[in-house]
């Protein structure tokens, strides 16, 4: 059937880049794609007002589920994730704040963390000390035991992450901090992100799988994790009343973990 407008050619490249709804509008600041993970995606923008940063956690819908059931599942985890962080704010810790939830939409509005992941700031750092021994750095080793208090004010709290990586820990620069020589590279405040795995819970089994995930994510990625790691658990003590239950039943989960692996 033939018809006098012409119809505008479908572009696949905009239909794929395309954004979620509530950033169609023309922003001042246009979103920026910082990263596209399995289960969305996360931009920079602005909120409310044009130097206000802001990150957008968007969650993308998963074909293969059905819609109805899709939705649900993606505006549960969308709130239960802004809860956690709502919580942890009240309890002062050290998370970014709740712009807004639209939970419909997918969309997670959360405040812009400076800096950079705990894994990339700690990767620079070995590539500008290639011959020193990071477990002997006090700079390192302070990190180790920021990163390790951040997780046991988590646990204080009743919250585990379910996620615990280097990436899901951002280094935030004091105000006013200049790097300089790089000296000031591993200072900062530890600000734990991606809550979207988390759960409130209050048993201690959680917690011990808590910290092995995280200790095999950081025994993968940094060489002497394991000196590195045991300056983590001195942090982890320091602020969580119960760290000592913890760490016994860390120790089960790490033996479960070996006879896996053993039986591969
Ligand atoms: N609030 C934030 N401020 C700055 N950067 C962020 C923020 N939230 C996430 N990021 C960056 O985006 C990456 C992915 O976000 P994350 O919440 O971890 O989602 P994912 O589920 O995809 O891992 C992080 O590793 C971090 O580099
Ligand atoms: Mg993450």
């Amino acid at each position: 059937m033939a018809s006098d407008t012409p119809q505008p050619k479908p572009d696949p490249a905009a239909a794929a880049a395309a954004l979620p709804k509530p950033l169609q509008y023309p922003a001042s600041t246009p979103p920026q794609l910082i990263t596209q993970g399995a289960e969305g995606r996360l931009y920079k923008t602005t909120y409310l007002l044009p130097d206000l940063p802001c990150a957008l956690k968007y969650r993308l819908p998963k074909p293969y589920r059905h819609p109805v059931l899709d939705q649900r599942l993606t505006k549960q985890r969308i709130v239960a994730e802004a809860r956690i962080l709502a919580k942890c704010r009240r309890e002062g810790i050290a998370v970014p704040a709740v712009y807004a939830v639209d939970e419909s939409a997918g969309c997670l509005y959360i405040e812009w963390i400076e800096g950079e992941p705990v894994r990339a700031a700690l990767n620079t750092w070995l590539h500008d000390h290639l011959d020193a021994d990071a477990a002997l750095s006090e700079e390192v080793k302070g990190v180790m035991r920021r990163v390790g208090r951040a997780v046991g004010r988590l646990h204080q709290i009743g919250i585990v992450h379910g996620d615990l990586t280097t990436s899901n820990m951002m280094l935030r620069p004091a105000p006013g901090a200049v790097d300089g020589d790089g000296s000031l590279l591993l200072a900062g405040e530890i600000v734990v992100i991606d809550f979207g795995l988390s759960t409130q819970s209050i048993h201690e089994e959680d917690r011990a799988v808590d910290l092995y995930v995280l200790e095999r994510a950081f025994g993968s990625s940094h060489p002497r994790a394991e000196v590195l790691f045991d300056e983590l658990l001195e942090g982890y003590k320091e602020t969580f009343k119960q760290a000592s239950v913890s760490l016994r039943k860390l120790e089960d989960v790490r033996m479960r973990g070996r006879k896996r692996s053993m039986l591969g």
